[in-house]
């Protein structure tokens, strides 16, 4: 049996039993005869009071000595009987009888021979420390309250998932992380290689000969999963991929990442109307159950990050996302510009939506969620299917309020035709994706999907203000560390 979480202590509670709390000291309050520690075990956002009584029977001196050299960010197993707590704000606490330190975390810093292994300070001291500084010690921000219960929220979201998507009889599927195509289109791709690059520059070699690379070819890290899905779907119905995707895009911002994580559905059968359905009865799923499974991390995220994030996931849920296409868009942000607002960038007709622009719409036009369908064909992805005007197609972004894009999604091209002519016009090479446009030449059949950045939902959720900031260890532009 494993040791008890404290979660489960406190589920339990088990007054007047002799409980074990394992742990990591987050405060230590010597008050004379009582010593108060707080030990947290990442179970939960609320730790243990373990109180220790100098005057209590049987008090042993070898615990007096443990308690003095004790301080925050110590190992510890302590064993007492779970009493009610006199204290306000936690129900029971432990009447602590004996203290192992299993491993201390000095305070202050530790000189030692042989110099390297000298221990410094322990950093995190019991006080508010900047995000910025806390990525500096990612490897031990996971021990703060934000980010222990950052880690919880993600990880019961990502269960909340493929809840979804089992209870609606999608398949999950593994797609590819090493790719030899570019699913997007898009060409922000990290390269995959064995060579020996240094040798290559050493040669001076001005072609670079791919079949002598490991897989003979040119190959890349995954930007989606999404054509590969595709395949899937044209056998299984409905499937969903949900895993680590790369893109190389010099994007030094709050909402990009050069590695995340991404879901995407794809449904055989469906259209862009439901699609649209999908992906927001989807979102309202995964909202209910961070209201309903993370209350307690989710009320530390609005006390302490962003106010109003509680009321906000509980207003969505019961609201319906507006919808409006590109051009009804774009014509609300002209109006907007007649109105006095300042946009840096104007809104144009065949521009992509500017993250400004994106805040005006789900702020001030909606405030609240809005999809916007049907945008300009030249700005988006070859497969996407094409509306009858010949310039737009049927394509759907999500976008929220503070964030902007957190679903990117469409109905596919199902005519093997058109498709082939997109892909030649946009300067691709039709050979490449053959094996895409089998699922058209064979059985092809109407179908669309989504995908939704892992981490912008997070994002969206915890009220965290940078994307780099609900992952352990982001990797973006000029940043790969740990
Ligand atoms: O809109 P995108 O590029 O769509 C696709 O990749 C499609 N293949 C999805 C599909 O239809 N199956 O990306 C989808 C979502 C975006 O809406 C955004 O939430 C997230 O992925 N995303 C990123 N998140 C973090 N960092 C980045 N660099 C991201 N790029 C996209
Ligand atoms: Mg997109």
């Amino acid at each position: 049996m494993l040791p008890k979480l404290i979660n489960e202590i406190l589920a339990e509670s088990p007054v007047s039993q002799e409980v074990t709390i394992r742990g990591w000291v987050r405060t230590k309050r010597d008050m004379k005869n009582l010593v108060f520690i707080e030990v947290n075990d990442g179970s939960c956002l609320v730790g243990i009071q373990c109180t220790f009584d100098r005057g209590a029977d049987g008090y042993q001196v070898e615990t007096d000595v443990s308690l003095a050299n004790l301080s925050t960010g110590a190992a510890v197993c302590i064993t007492g009987l779970l009493v009610p707590s006199p204290a306000t704000g936690q129900p029971v606490e432990v009447s602590a009888q004996s203290l192992e330190i299993t491993g201390a975390a000095p305070a202050e810093n530790r000189e030692a021979q042989p110099e390297y292994l000298g221990i410094p300070a322990y950093p995190l001291q019991k006080k508010r420390h900047s995000m910025e500084f806390l990525r500096e010690i990612a490897h031990l921000r996971p021990r703060t309250n934000t980010f222990g219960a950052v880690l919880r929220v993600r990880s019961r979201m990502a269960y909340a998932i493929h809840e979804y998507f089992s209870k609606r009889g999608f398949q999950y599927i593994h797609t590819p992380i090493i790719t030899a195509g570019d699913a997007e289109g898009a060409g922000a791709l990290f390269r995959v290689t064995t060579l020996d690059l240094d040798a290559l520059i050493k040669d001076g070699s001005k072609h670079i000969d791919y079949t002598k690379d490991f897989f003979g070819k040119k190959t890349f890290l995954t930007v989606s999963g999404q054509l590969e899905a595709e395949t899937c779907a044209a056998a299984l119905s409905r499937v969903y991929t949900f895993g680590p995707t790369f893109r190389a895009e010099n994007s030094n911002t709050t909402r990009h990442l050069a590695e995340f994580w991404m879901v995407e559905p794809e449904v055989a059968f469906a259209d862009l109307t439901d699609n649209m359905a999908l992906a927001e009865d989807f979102l309202k799923y995964i909202f209910t159950t961070a209201l309903e499974n993370c209350a307690a991390d989710l009320k530390f995220f609005d006390s302490h990050i962003e106010k109003g994030i509680i009321d906000t996931l509980t207003q969505v849920v019961k609201s319906r996302f507006a919808h409006i296409t590109y051009t009804d868009a774009i014509g609300e942000l002209e109006k907007a510009v007649k109105n006095g607002t300042d946009f840096e960038f104007a809104p144009q007709w065949g521009c992509d939506l500017q993250s400004e622009h994106e805040k005006y719409l789900t702020e001030k036009t909606v405030a609240g969620p809005v999809i916007v369908t049907d945008y300009p064909k030249e700005i988006k992805a070859f497969y996407m299917k094409q509306n009858d005007d010949g310039t737009t197609v049927r394509a759907m972004d999500v976008l929220v309020p503070r964030l902007g894009e957190i679903i990117g999604g469409s109905q596919r091209e199902d005519n093997l035709e058109k498709l082939c002519n997109r892909i030649v016009a946009m300067g691709m090479d039709v050979h490449d994706y053959s094996w895409y446009l089998d699922l058209r030449r064979y059985g092809t059949f109407p179908h669309a999907g989504f995908g939704l950045g892992f981490e912008r939902l997070i994002q969206y959720i915890t009220g965290m203000a940078n994307i780099r900031d609900v992952i352990p260890y982001p990797r973006a532009v000029g940043q790969a560390e740990f």
